[in-house]
């Protein structure tokens, strides 16, 4: 049995206006897979999740030079569904830098055949914090 599923067309809420564009520095990109599909055969919200907590991890660790640990995650919208195949990027964006916490606004955008336009689907806020060799919080140098 084929596990190919038709892919609609974007509707009108899924398509970005071609005035918004995408919000920080691209920090992950890559292709939806079919192991990554929920029950419907889309793509599982928690693989998106989980591509956007690497994209942030790898900003904040340019502030903290340090490993980093993610302690939550606030916001999550997930405005439009993501298909096989759909080019994923993520963007992320500083917020703000507290002693030891770094919080990071992270962007998924697609881009779909055909029309290869980019589509924002995703978005949330994660707070990273700094931490030693020993796992425990370390301050930020600003
Ligand atoms: C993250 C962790 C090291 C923090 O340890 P802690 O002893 O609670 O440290 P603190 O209470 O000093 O908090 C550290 C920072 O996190 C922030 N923080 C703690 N809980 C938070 C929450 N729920 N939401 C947002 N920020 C939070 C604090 O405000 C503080 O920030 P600041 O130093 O900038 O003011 C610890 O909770 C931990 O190891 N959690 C598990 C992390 C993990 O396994 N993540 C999943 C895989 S990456």
């Amino acid at each position: 049995m084929s596990r190919s599923k038709a892919v609609p067309a974007a509707t009108a809420s899924e398509s970005a206006s071609p005035l918004i564009t995408p919000d920080g520095e691209l920090v992950m990109r890559t292709i939806a897979m079919p192991a990554d599909t929920n029950a419907n055969g889309d793509i599982f919200g928690g693989w998106l999740v989980s591509q956007m907590d690497l994209g942030g991890a790898v900003l904040a660790r340019t502030f903290s030079r340090s490993r980093v640990v993610t302690v939550a995650i606030d916001a999550m919208t997930f405005s439009a569904p993501v298909y096989v195949g759909d080019t994923v990027t993520c963007y992320a964006s500083l917020l703000t830098i507290g002693r030891t916490s770094i919080r990071i606004k992270v962007e998924v955008w697609v881009q779909r055949d055909p029309e290869r336009h980019r589509r924002r689907v995703t978005a949330g806020i994660f707070t990273y914090v700094a931490i030693n060799a020993k796992g425990k919080p370390h301050p930020v140098k600003r």
